[in-house]
């Protein structure tokens, strides 16, 4: 497969070919991380949506499997099934009687989309454009999948919201362990609700409660997740965060993902607080592996945003998910935040570092020639301090005419920012130039940021992760500079060091 094209991801899972979007079917299993995506197997716009796949066993290095789930269609071509996003368990119990001795049934659990007035082969009817949550499981690891015949298992919305059959969406199930019970949790896009249901074998399903609207409810809700985190390391102290996507009305505008820091008693949400889970465009779909070794939660979203997703410059493939996120819940400043960092085993791509140590930073510009990497991936770790500068911070992607990507911090506003108005070709939508902040404090007088450069993205993680902003970009070809820079005064980064990035792929 050839993974070395100049806009091609280093960092982060692109398929070899055609169109891609939200992560789905997250789970770990026998040494395996799964990650299966919203795939058009014909061709590089959305379409035809079937279910992609990949494995990894640290979740940076990732090889391509055949499809699991392929767009079903009838004698004169038109689809009768496409299989929308969802999520997959382990049912290690074998609660759902689908597995066998020694070979544990993988379930996936997903949205069946019928386009047409159709019959199904066991006798049953469904009516265009329905939305039903359905099972398929596999004995073989994901490499092979059986439709349950019993689909859908969840053929409509609850009863008040009958009229919403066609909106009803993107299942994510986990196992509740203090009651031995199933939990999904899904959409109800255009009413900005979630619905939970439990279940005791995966195939019957209760409906329990609704969450929402709440929060941000300027599209449509999208692909949600439900999952506990200790607070600041202490298991005993945890709280329920629920991820919520939505498209359009996102921070930097069309899609964005939020989350709800609240309690789960096991039948119902109740939320205390909501934030932005990335202020950047480039951020959708975030839902998070089930199963990860240790109790880690580790989280992944689309980098792309519908706005643009269909425009973006045109290669063999369009559309890739994000570096894998490690989350936490901390106290900070009094109040409880999710932090993300990218996955501890980005340390192991670091080749030895192009520039080390802190220093100041003079008003202007100030080029570091030997930043750069053969894969065109960095590592940049700082600890900025904007002193009297009114804007500081670090320019990559630089080339001729002042293009690049813009990292840095605005001291009058109180914001990272990221501003990729020049940051190489923008002409396939009027959105794309744009510049994209949220709101963060220094911390005795600094802010520590830690940004990953790829070949068409920037991500910035500021302070503990609490603050993080995704972008995608499109340099030219041999923008790949460095340059520190301040404005309106001189700054100082009281540490700094840059690493470059082998690719994932080699
Ligand atoms: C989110 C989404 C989901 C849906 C899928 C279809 O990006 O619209 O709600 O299941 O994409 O591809």
């Amino acid at each position: 497969a050839e993974y070395d094209q100049p806009h091609r991801p280093q960092l982060s899972y692109t398929p070899e070919r055609n169109w891609m979007n939200d992560p789905n079917g997250l789970v770990h299993h026998d040494g395996e991380y799964h990650m299966f995506y919203q795939y058009n197997p014909n061709g590089a716009g959305w379409g035809d949506m079937s279910w992609g796949h990949a494995v990894s066993p640290d979740l940076l290095h990732w090889r391509e499997l055949p499809l699991a789930l392929t767009v079903e269609k009838d004698d004169k071509g038109g689809v009768t099934q496409m299989f929308f996003s969802g999520s997959a368990v382990v049912d290690t119990d074998n609660t759902s009687g689908l597995g066998q001795p020694g070979k544990p049934a993988m379930v996936a659990m997903y949205t069946s989309v019928y386009p047409q007035d159709f019959t199904l082969a066991n006798g049953r009817r469904v009516r265009a454009g329905q939305q039903s949550q359905s099972l398929a499981y596999s004995l073989d690891k994901g490499r092979s999948w059986t439709q349950y015949a019993g689909n859908p298992v969840i053929e409509q919305p609850p009863a008040p919201y009958a009229d919403e059959y066609r909106e009803f969406r993107d299942p994510k199930v986990f196992w509740y362990a203090p009651e031995r019970k199933w939990v999904m949790v899904a959409v109800l896009a255009h009413r900005h609700k979630t619905v939970l249901y439990s279940s005791t074998d995966l195939r019957n399903w209760r409906y329990m409660s609704e969450f929402g609207p709440a929060g941000a409810v300027g599209g449509m809700w999208e692909c949600p997740d439900l999952f506990e985190l200790a607070v600041d390391g202490d298991p005993a102290r945890s709280k329920w965060v629920m991820v919520m996507n939505l498209n359009p009305g996102g921070p930097a505008g069309g899609s964005g993902a939020q989350y709800f820091v609240g309690r789960f008693d096991g039948a119902t949400f109740q939320a205390e607080r909501d934030e932005w889970l990335d202020g950047g465009a480039d951020f959708y779909a975030a839902v998070s592996w089930n199963g990860a070794p240790d109790g880690r939660r580790v989280l992944l979203g689309w980098m792309s945003n519908w706005l643009y997703a269909h425009d973006l410059p045109a290669a063999a493939w369009r559309g890739a998910q994000s570096v894998p996120r490690e989350l936490g819940l901390r106290t900070i400043d009094g109040q409880v935040r999710l932090t993300q960092q990218p996955v501890t085993g980005f340390d192991g791509l670091r080749r030895a570092a192009v520039a080390r140590g802190g220093r100041a930073v003079a008003e202007g510009v100030t080029p570091l020639p030997q930043a750069r990497g053969p894969a065109g991936a960095l590592d940049i770790d700082m600890l900025l301090a904007p002193g009297g500068a009114a804007r500081a911070g670090v320019t990559v992607h630089a080339g001729p005419n002042g293009e690049g990507t813009v990292v840095g911090y605005d001291r009058e506003r109180g914001e990272v920012y990221v501003d990729r108005r020049n940051a190489g070709d923008a002409s396939f939508h009027a959105a794309f130039a744009a510049r994209h902040a949220a709101p963060m404090a220094l911390r005795d007088g600094a802010i520590r940021l830690r940004i990953l450069v790829d070949r068409s993205s920037v991500t910035v993680f500021a302070g503990e992760g609490e603050l993080t902003l995704s972008s995608q970009v499109f340099p030219r070809a041999g923008s790949d500079g460095v340059a520190l820079f301040a404005e309106g005064g001189a700054a100082e980064l009281r540490a700094l060091q840059i690493w470059p990035l082998a690719s994932i792929w080699a």
